[in-house]
């Protein structure tokens, strides 16, 4: 697919989202607040299927793992331990004219022509400056666009500041030279960066009434620590043995530099982090492992393999605790972009927190009578940017063509049934019929207790498919004259039950349809 259409693409969803509730911007009605999202009433469905399957694949459905629910405030001792506080930041630049700022690593490289400046006065007053200055003129660009950004920049020390009159700048020994690929100037308008400086991402507040430094606390920006911090609490009261997991769905925040690709890069987001502890032996192999099984998770929730890039991260990439680490990426309509990481962490995260607490965080194997402290496989995926993933994976406008050759665009979601936010939409053929409505009414009572129904009446049944489809409800139970008896009796207490992905439908008795459904979904 071209960018074009992958930017049209990527439009088309996140209008999508916006019209059916799955995503909204938070605190729209105010303008929003960059890199924070809200989930509708379609979103939270989806979101919550997603993270109920996780939680059940990976803790009810096996024995060697447990779950856990921690804090998101935890003592800042925990953060220090941890390398956070030293060093969970990122390279930022500033552009020297718009203040706009810009994450070191994601300013493009860029060729030209490199205009210096050593200075600037006024040709009506005093004023100088002689501050160094250089813009980058992109080839083909007029040269007088790189004097006006350097004008511009000058003009804001000037006493009138950006009400300057430019034309009364004049710019000091101008020189230039040709640049390749440089990384040093703003790409949106060629003034010159600053020099990279490190910005902590963790979002600070303080615990209590007195905002010292005694009580500065830090939202958490990742799950994993409260883990490591409970890895005795755990052990102990669930009496597990090596090797075993323990598993945590929660809010992570980093106030991260730019926040970008919709809701890909936010700055509050969910985790689903594991953290499985073993032998040193055996955490390679068992990395592998969880490659595997956290493939087939998302073959399960139907992102298929194909649409997978597993990156195997080179020495010299990975974090120095890390001994493997596998990025798994998902082909996004804005590019490939990751969607988890599996890391061998070694003993690094227990080990750091045993060395600042004193406490004992080791593990002892009664069979070989052997105390050592745990090696940990994480794989750590997030709940927004799978979220996110399966609505690009199941977005598709198709040319549908009724009975009559007309022609019209029919916006589906193929979500799996699984993750679908509706399971069932519950239609009475006509909304005055008293006995049509009675009877959809009984079958919404049945089905809810199990699943997510939706009971529409509300226009022509082409219409109300068309609205499912646009939301990913997997079926379609209309109710019609068949199933109140009205044509004989073999047909009595039986539904319409339409297919959304083959738009195929079919017969089926009332009473077979919640095991029926069940199954489809679970
Ligand atoms: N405990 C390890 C850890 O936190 P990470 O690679 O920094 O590792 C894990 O984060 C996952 O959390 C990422 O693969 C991604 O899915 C999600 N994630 C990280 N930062 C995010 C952000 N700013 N917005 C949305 N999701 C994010």
């Amino acid at each position: 697919m071209s960018k074009d259409s992958n930017a049209q693409r990527m439009e088309k969803i996140v209008s999508l989202c916006k019209r059916r509730g799955f995503v909204f911007q938070s605190s729209e009605i105010y303008g929003g607040l960059n890199g924070f999202w809200d989930y509708g009433p379609m979103g939270v469905e989806l979101k919550r299927n997603l993270k109920d399957f996780w939680w059940r694949r990976n803790v009810r459905e096996r024995d060697d793992m447990v779950g856990m629910d921690g804090s998101i405030i935890m003592n800042r001792a925990v953060w220090k331990a941890s390398g956070h506080e030293e060093t969970f930041s990122d390279p930022m630049v500033d552009c020297l004219l718009t203040k706009v700022r810009f994450r070191a690593d994601q300013v493009p490289p860029q060729s030209g022509t490199i205009f210096y400046f050593s200075g600037a006065k006024s040709s009506i007053s005093s004023w100088t400056s002689d501050k160094a200055f250089s813009v980058l003129l992109k080839k083909g660009d007029n040269v007088e666009r790189a004097r006006k950004v350097a004008r511009q920049f000058y003009a804001q020390s000037s006493p009138e500041g950006a009400a300057t009159d430019l034309a009364t700048v004049e710019l000091l020994n101008e020189r230039t030279e040709d640049a390749t690929d440089t990384t040093k100037f703003n790409p949106e308008n060629g003034a010159q960066l600053t020099e990279p400086r490190d910005f902590n991402l963790m979002f600070k507040s303080h615990a209590g009434p007195l905002e010292s430094e005694d009580n500065k606390v830090y939202l958490r920006p990742e799950t994993a620590q409260a883990i490591f911090v409970n890895f005795r609490n755990v052990l102990d009261t669930s009496r597990k043995k090596l090797p075993f997991g323990i598993a945590q769905v929660g809010k992570a925040f980093r106030n991260e530099i730019n926040p970008r690709n919709y809701t890909f890069r936010s700055r509050e987001f969910e985790q689903m982090e594991i953290e499985y502890f073993c032998r040193a032996e055996d955490g390679l192999a068992l990395t592998d492992y969880w490659l595997e099984q956290r493939l087939k998770f998302y073959e399960d929730i139907g992102i298929p393999r194909a649409k997978i890039h597993v990156v195997d991260i080179p020495d010299g990439d990975r974090a120095f605790y890390s001994k493997k680490t596998y990025d798994l990426e998902y082909e996004f309509p804005f590019g490939i972009s990751e969607l988890e990481g599996i890391a061998y962490r070694t003993d690094y995260d227990l080990s750091a927190h045993i060395a600042a607490s004193g406490k004992p965080l080791d593990y002892f194997d009664q069979e070989k009578n052997e105390k050592f402290v745990p090696h940990v496989v994480e794989p750590s995926a997030g709940v927004d940017r799978t979220t996110l993933a399966l609505i690009c994976e199941a977005f598709e406008e198709e040319t549908v063509t009724d009975d009559n050759g007309k022609s019209e665009i029919r916006t589906v979601l193929h979500f799996h049934p699984r993750m679908a936010p509706v399971k069932v939409g519950i239609f009475p053929l006509l909304k005055n019929k008293p006995e049509l409505v009675a009877k959809a009414r009984e079958i919404v009572e049945q089905l809810r207790p199990h699943m997510m129904v939706q009971y529409d009446e509300v226009g022509a049944i082409g219409r109300r498919y068309r609205r499912q489809d646009e939301i990913g409800t997997p079926f379609c139970v209309t109710v019609d004259f068949d199933t109140i008896g009205e044509n004989g009796p073999e047909k009595a207490d039986t539904v319409t039950l339409r297919h959304r992905d083959s738009m195929q439908q079919e017969r089926m008795s009332i009473s077979g349809l919640k095991a029926w459904l069940l199954e489809q979904v679970n």
